[in-house]
């Protein structure tokens, strides 16, 4: 009887030591797994889709973020910046990016998937600087004929709400659009194709 009391005890032990031993060996297991889903530093430099939360952008608000080692800009444009696009055209190099780099989900008038939100790759398409943001109307720096755009300070090109390219400026096309496409309504990933293929 007293050795089966020992012969328990040390049953209930074992049991014990092997439950700890268990549970910390399955969550060695699982932090390595879990950490595998996410993207790495490294997978992110060399292309990794990067998944943009749109949910809270403002009318007129423009955001960004990086991709590939490059600036990505989402704007949400208002419907007098959409109206002001469809003016402009005989001011422009490229107006139906026909010389162009997008996506084409993206080759038509306002160079997107959706007409409000606008996605381009922030760089100029001269010699690769990065243009300003300047959404106002007739700024004193810029002149009477600005109707909102992006103005690179490099070498004085000026793009539209759409990246498309004033005549007359140093860059030769319009700025690039990146592949993405849309989750649902509030979010897009950056870095695939509409189709759900990896850019
Ligand atoms: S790099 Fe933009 S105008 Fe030259």
């Amino acid at each position: 009887m007293i050795n089966e009391g020992v012969d328990n005890s040390k049953r209930q032990f074992l049991t014990s030591a092997l439950t700890v031993v268990g549970a910390v060996g399955t969550g060695f297991i699982a932090v390595p797994f879990l950490a595998q889903m996410q993207p790495s530093v490294k997978a992110m430099a060399a292309g990794a889709p990067v998944t943009v939360d749109i949910s809270k952008m403002e009318p007129g608000q423009l955001i960004r973020v990086a991709w590939r080692g490059k600036p990505v800009w989402i704007l949400n444009r208002t419907t007098e910046v959409l109206a002001t696009l469809k003016t402009l055209d005989s001011q422009l190099r490229d107006p139906n990016s026909s010389q162009s780099i997008q996506p084409d989900s993206s080759k038509n008038p306002g160079r997107s998937i959706k007409p409000e939100i606008f996605v381009a790759v922030g760089l100029c398409t001269h010699l690769g600087c990065s243009p300003t943001f300047r959404p106002e109307i007739a700024p004193s720096d810029l002149g009477d004929n600005w109707k909102g755009g992006f103005f690179c300070p490099c070498h004085g090109s000026w793009f539209d709400l759409a990246g498309r390219v004033f005549q007359g400026v140093p860059a030769p096309t319009n700025l690039e659009i990146p592949p993405y496409r849309y989750v649902n309504d509030t979010q897009i990933i950056i870095g695939e194709q509409a189709e759900g293929k990896s850019a």
